[in-house]
């Protein structure tokens, strides 16, 4: 499991690329490019690198979190993964390629691919004298480079697809599928529109032959029915510098995401998943399962200790496997 806080070697690089920056108009920046992505923009809105260093700052400890979330889940179902490569889609400045070099020290290939010249330079910088310096940045339209980018081992696009209309989502996913060795992980944010997106996909490939590996212990169709959704969240520290740029009180932060990891293999086993915080009352613990056989409400009274003990250690985005 890695921890979903920055490694330090990131933080300080981060640190090092914003020394001298204004820490206001590091804020002032951030904040105008989160209104262009609430407002259904995309990272155009990225065109500096004091853009790319404020989005950086202010973005990249919760896509990290996320990223370093799904990683951890996929270790859990196949502890035995151990990818040789790398290819980071929509890398922004190397948020997924940081957390996968955490999750898994058998990486030794990185490849990026991202059209934003302002963020793929940040992603180098932030890189030097690291592990990661010997990462491979093309920078272009993805769905142009995924043609003659070499395949690997794990596949991964976070906070990516939103950023593709249907038609070029849909190719997109094809291309990506394709050059999947072994898994391909996809991370959105987590919305109603970023779930939509992530199940769409999902279906895709699925009829392309991928297996789920998580969230679902399946590669049914989603059982929930709407309005309910799927998503999760991760708890994240929030430095000093963090909270004055995104003008938070909190000395941390929940990033809600949602993902699907899929993999050419089925997975020697499909944990349930906790989809929801657990609801305590005086008298039980009861939790909201995506089980095999679909939605399920499980719990235990509090007299049954072993029971009680077990249902009351799960959080919500939890692997849950068959005692
Ligand atoms: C929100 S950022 C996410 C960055 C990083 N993956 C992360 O999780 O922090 C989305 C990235 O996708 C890139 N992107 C979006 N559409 C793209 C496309 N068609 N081709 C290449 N890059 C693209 C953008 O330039 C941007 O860097």
């Amino acid at each position: 499991m890695i921890s979903p806080a920055l490694p330090a070697e990131l933080t300080i690089a981060l640190d090092r690329a914003l020394h001298g920056l204004s820490r206001n108009d590091a804020a002032a920046r951030a904040a105008s490019i989160s209104q262009t992505y609430r407002d259904g923009g995309g990272s155009q809105a990225i065109r500096s690198a004091t853009d790319a260093l404020a989005y950086a700052a202010a973005r990249m400890p919760a896509t990290y979190a996320a990223v370093a979330a799904c990683l951890n889940a996929l270790n859990e179902v196949r502890p035995d993964f151990a990818p040789q490569t790398l290819l980071d889609l929509g890398a922004g400045p190397g948020t997924a390629s940081w957390a996968a070099a955490t999750a898994f020290a058998s990486l030794r290939g990185f490849e990026l691919i991202d059209a934003n010249a302002a963020l793929s330079a940040l992603a180098l910088e932030l890189a030097r004298d690291t592990r990661l310096a010997a990462m491979r940045y093309r920078r272009g339209e993805a769905l142009a480079l995924l043609a003659e980018a070499p395949a690997a081992d794990l596949v991964i696009a976070s906070y990516m697809i939103n950023e593709l209309n249907d038609a070029r989502r849909e190719k997109f996913a094809d291309l990506a599928w394709r050059k999947t060795n072994d898994t391909l992980l996809i991370v959105e944010p987590g919305t109603p529109a970023g779930y939509q997106r992530v199940l769409a996909l999902r279906r895709q490939l699925i009829a392309q032959g991928a297996h789920v590996i998580a969230p679902c212990p399946h590669d049914d169709e989603c059982p929930l029915a709407a309005p309910d959704w799927c998503h999760f969240t991760q708890r994240l520290p929030r430095s000093r510098a963090h909270q004055h740029l995104k003008a938070a009180e909190l000395p941390y932060e929940d990033e809600k995401f949602i993902y699907v990891t899929l993999t050419r293999a089925p997975p020697p086993q499909r944990p349930s998943r906790v989809l929801a915080q657990p609801e305590l009352t005086k008298i039980a613990v009861t939790a909201k399962l995506c089980t095999a056989h679909g939605i399920v409400r499980a719990g235990a009274p509090r007299r049954d200790k072993p029971h009680y003990a077990r249902f009351r250690k799960l959080s919500w985005g939890d692997a849950v496997f068959d005692e």
